[in-house]
Formats: structure tokens, C-alpha cells, sequence
């Protein structure tokens, strides 16, 4: 695949791999993959626990997966972290605090990081999320998906409206700062029920909200029994009706799924980043304005589904890329302080920036002087164990070329509803903005993107149909706006 990046006759051609003069912030992703019970709609890697969880065990790999990871961040600072599932919240604090403190013991933590926990209703006692907080834990991701109770059960939740309101007040009296995943477009939903959704959400006055369009993925349940859904003028005009309802409530649409409250919480998500390495960065002229934040194809960008996009990435594996004590003593740049409740660690992956996935099926994006490395670490979870304890979780690793890197980095930061400072692309994808001149000026005509020689952002039309405009990047064509 060449990617379509215009490189075909330029310098760059020749050049296989991105080159850097500082590396991007560095995130942490650790992956429970538990859950009471498969939800008919989840392709995510999580498996039910029939029957328990061995949580000392997985602890021990995840400590063992980290120590082995160590060399290829050695001296990064990491500014967020966040525990992804699964069900995480599973979990006893005793594990997230073990696991908490191996990751201060081995990384240097910024003091006011991010660390988020996801976590399920129907997985909700007082004490125990009193005690996730004492571990350090300053931010929950509660997984609502609907306050109604036939759409809950057409999901197959394990919880009912009532445990879900109960869960979302013992989040909020515990925690400043958290967010509520709500899923719209469910079987025989309405627009005015999707509505209702948002508004008992609102309600709770959560910092931040997540509304994501619930997709049909292969190899689930629903792929199998396709249920009703509502057609695609419905799911618009439910999103439409989500997000003027949002922005009457003041929340700010910051990336494709992804809301936020002006105003930090009162803790994780504001900060003065105490670095040294903070005087390092240029505070204007085209530098990164705000490394933001947490991506999946859907919304997060989940570190499970990033497509491997090289033919040869498909291959289990190979031969390692990285060597031990390869850690690049480069500088690495802080994230911009925040003042939102915006995620940050998501924001990283949208601002294209690095990220260590430890745990079954975890996926990290590496940044080093001369390349970007990617890794899948082994998807089940009793073989991951082993493989950690053994002595390596990775079962895939490649390097991104220069020529895919571009359409990675559009990926995440055309999500981004107020784009990117021009001058990120450089810093992040490690290649020169002109890589990509060709397609940005195709996406330009078609009405996708508005740029100037500071920033680059999505159109609405581009927002709409942002799979259109990424496949530009990819140099397919694309079929919404002008040609
Ligand atoms: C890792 S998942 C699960 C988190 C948590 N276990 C839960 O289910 O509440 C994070 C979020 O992705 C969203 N999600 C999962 N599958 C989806 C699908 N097929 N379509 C749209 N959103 C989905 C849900 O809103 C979910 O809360
Ligand atoms: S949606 Fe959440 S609870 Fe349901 S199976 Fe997936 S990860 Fe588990």
C-alpha cells in the first residue's frame, strides 16, 4: 500500500522512516480485559469472568510487561494514564494500587497527571470507589450507554437505570473529574429518546460526556442477529439534536464524540505541567498549541483497533525492532497546560502522540529519533501471562513508514473539531507538511478542511464525512463535498 502521500519522486522518497528533533508526550494504557458478561455490541478485548479473575497473577504480568518495556521510554515522563477494559473497576483496589505504585516506582509520573479508571455500573460500591481514589485514581470513565430500560436490556447490560443513576452519584461523590459514555442509535430508538439520554446525562452535570453512534462490528453478537437500528437519517438527526442539546448546556464538542465542560475540574484535568522540560518548548510560531487528547476509530481511540495498515503488520511475530537499552535521551514534549476537563490522555492519542499499551492486547505507538515503532501485545489473556512472565507480551511489531505516517496523523487529529497547528505534523508525524501538500489541497477543494498557515481543521462537511476525508490520506476517493 503506498499510502498515497505524494512521496513518489521527492526527497522523501527515499527516507523509509519519520525522523524527530523532540519526541511527543508519552501516555500509558494498561488493559483489564474482564467483564461479568459479553455485551452483544463489544468487539473490544474483553472476555467474561466465568468463574473469577486470576488478579495477582495478571498484576504480576503487568508489572512484568512494564519492567520489560522500561528500556524503550527509559527517562520519558508520563502524563496520563488510563485503565481500560474490560470492566477494570472488576478489579480491587489493592490490584490498582500495586499496579499504581509499579508504575510510579518504574516511570516518572507528572504530579499532576491523569489517571483515569473506566468503570461499569453494576461494578459500583461506595466504599470501593472511595478507595480507587485513595489509589491515585483522579478520573472515571462510567460506561451508561442509556438511561432507558429497554434500550439497556437490547444491549444486554448488566445494569438497569437505576443501578446506572446510582453509579454515576457515587462517581461524582468521589471523583471531580469524570466522564459518561452514552451510545446513541440503539435499536428502536427515537430521536426524542436519544435526547432524553443526554438530558438525564446533563442532569448529573458531568465534567465531560462521551455520545458515540453504536456500530455493528464483525465477530460480535449484533454482527451475527443484526438487530433494528434506526437508518441513517435518524442517527443524524439524533446527533444533530445531541449535539445542539450539548452545546445549549455549554459543553463544547471538541472532538467527534467527545464533550467537555469549560473549566477544569478541581483536579486531574488542570495543570501546571512541573517540568523542566516545559521552558524547552516554544510557547508560539507554529509549535503544538495542546497535545489533546483520547481516541478510538469511534471515539477513544481505541489502542485495540488502530488498523495496522502494513500488509506485513498482519504478520505475528517478528523479528524484535527495538533493543534493549534503546531509550532515545531525547527530550520529549510536555503537553500545553489545560484549563478544560477535555481527556487528555485521548487528547494525546488525537494529537498523534506516544503511548505505552501494556496488558492482553494492548497496542503502543513509540516515537524514536529515526522511526516510529508500533506493538500488539498477546490478545488472550492466559497467554499473555505467560508470554510476560516468560520474558515478552509483543506479538507484532513494525515501523511506520513515511509514507503511512501521514494518514495516521490525520486520523487521529482530523478528529479533532478545531484541527491541528500546521506545525504539529512535523513534530509528530516526523515528516515534512509538504508530504502531505497534495491531499490537503484535494480535501481543501472538496470543502473538507479550512487551512491557513497556522492551523488545519475539519469543515462541518468534513466532520460529517470524516471517513471520506481520510481516504484522501489514503489516496482513495473520496464521494462527500465538490470535486
Ligand atoms: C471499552 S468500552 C467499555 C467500557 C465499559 N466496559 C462499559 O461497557 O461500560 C468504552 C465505550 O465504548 C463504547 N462502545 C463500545 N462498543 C461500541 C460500539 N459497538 N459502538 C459504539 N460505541 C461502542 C461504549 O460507550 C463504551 O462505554
Ligand atoms: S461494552 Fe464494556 S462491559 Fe460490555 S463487553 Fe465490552 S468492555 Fe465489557
Amino acid at each position: 500500500m503506498s499510502g498515497g502521500s505524494g512521496l513518489a519522486g521527492s526527497p522523501l522518497a527515499a527516507r523509509r522512516s519519520p525522523r524527530f528533533a523532540t519526541l511527543p508526550p508519552l501516555a500509558l494504557y494498561i488493559h483489564i480485559p474482564w467483564c461479568v458478561r459479553k455485551c452483544p455490541y463489544c468487539d473490544f478485548n474483553s472476555h467474561e469472568a466465568r468463574g473469577g479473575m486470576p488478579e495477582q497473577e495478571y498484576v504480576s504480568a503487568l508489572i512484568a510487561d512494564l519492567d520489560q518495556a522500561l528500556p524503550l521510554v527509559w527517562g520519558r515522563r508520563v502524563y496520563s494514564v488510563f485503565i481500560g477494559g474490560g470492566t477494570p473497576s472488576l478489579f480491587s483496589p489493592q490490584a490498582m494500587d500495586a499496579i499504581l505504585s509499579a508504575v510510579r516506582a518504574r516511570l516518572p509520573l507528572a504530579s499532576d497527571a491523569e489517571i483515569t479508571l473506566e468503570a461499569n455500573p453494576g461494578t459500583f460500591e461506595a466504599e470501593k470507589f472511595r478507595q480507587f481514589r485513595a489509589t491515585g485514581i483522579n478520573r472515571l470513565s462510567v460506561g451508561i450507554q442509556s438511561f432507558n430500560p429497554a434500550h439497556l436490556k437490547a444491549l444486554g447490560r448488566i445494569h438497569d437505570e437505576t443501578e446506572a443513576r446510582r453509579a454515576i452519584e457515587i462517581a461524582r461523590a468521589n471523583f471531580d473529574n469524570f466522564n459518561l459514555d452514552l451510545m446513541y442509535g440503539l435499536p428502536q430508538q427515537t430521536v426524542a429518546d436519544a435526547c432524553a439520554d443526554i438530558e438525564a446525562a446533563i442532569g448529573f452535570a458531568p465534567p465531560h460526556l462521551s455520545a458515540y453512534h453504536l456500530t455493528i462490528e464483525p465477530n460480535t453478537y449484533f454482527h451475527r442477529f443484526p438487530p433494528r437500528l434506526p437508518d441513517d437519517d435518524a442517527a443524524a438527526a439524533m446527533q444533530a439534536a445531541i449535539e445542539a442539546l450539548l452545546a445549549e448546556h455549554g459543553y463544547e464538542h471538541y472532538e467527534t464524540s467527545a464533550f467537555a465542560r469549560p473549566g477544569a475540574p478541581a483536579e486531574g484535568a488542570a495543570g501546571s505541567n512541573d517540568l523542566e522540560l516545559t521552558d524547552a518548548i516554544p510557547k508560539s510560531g507554529g509549535s503544538a498549541p495542546d497535545p489533546a487528547g483520547d481516541a478510538r476509530l469511534r471515539g477513544r481511540i481505541p489502542p485495540t483497533h488502530i488498523p495496522d495498515l502494513s500488509p506485513k503488520g498482519r504478520e505475528e511475530a517478528r523479528a524484535p525492532l527495538l533493543l534493549p537499552g534503546e531509550g532515545s535521551g531525547m527530550r520529549d514534549r510536555a503537553p500545553a497546560p489545560r484549563s478544560d476537563a477535555r481527556c487528555r490522555h485521548n487528547l494525546n492519542y488525537w494529537t498523534f502522540g506516544d503511548y505505552l499499551g501494556i496488558g492482553a492486547g494492548a497496542h503502543s505507538k513509540l516515537s524514536f529519533p529515526d522511526r516510529i515503532v508500533r506493538q500488539v501485545r498477546c490478545k488472550q489473556p492466559k497467554q499473555y501471562m505467560t508470554s510476560a512472565a516468560e520474558g515478552s507480551a509483543i506479538r507484532q511489531e513494525r515501523e511506520v513508514s513515511a509514507s503511512e505516517v501521514g494518514f495516521e496523523f490525520m486520523m487521529n487529529a482530523l478528529r479533532l473539531t478545531e484541527g491541528f497547528a500546521a506545525g504539529l505534523f512535523a513534530e509528530r508525524a516526523g515528516v515534512p507538511l509538504n508530504a502531505v501538500l497534495k491531499e490537503l489541497d484535494l480535501a481543501e477543494r472538496r470543502g473538507l478542511i479550512a487551512r491557513d498557515h497556522l492551523r488545519i481543521a475539519p469543515t462541518p462537511l468534513g466532520q460529517r464525512f470524516l471517513n471520506d476525508l481520510l481516504q484522501i490520506f489514503l489516496g482513495e476517493p473520496a464521494h462527500a463535498g465538490n470535486s
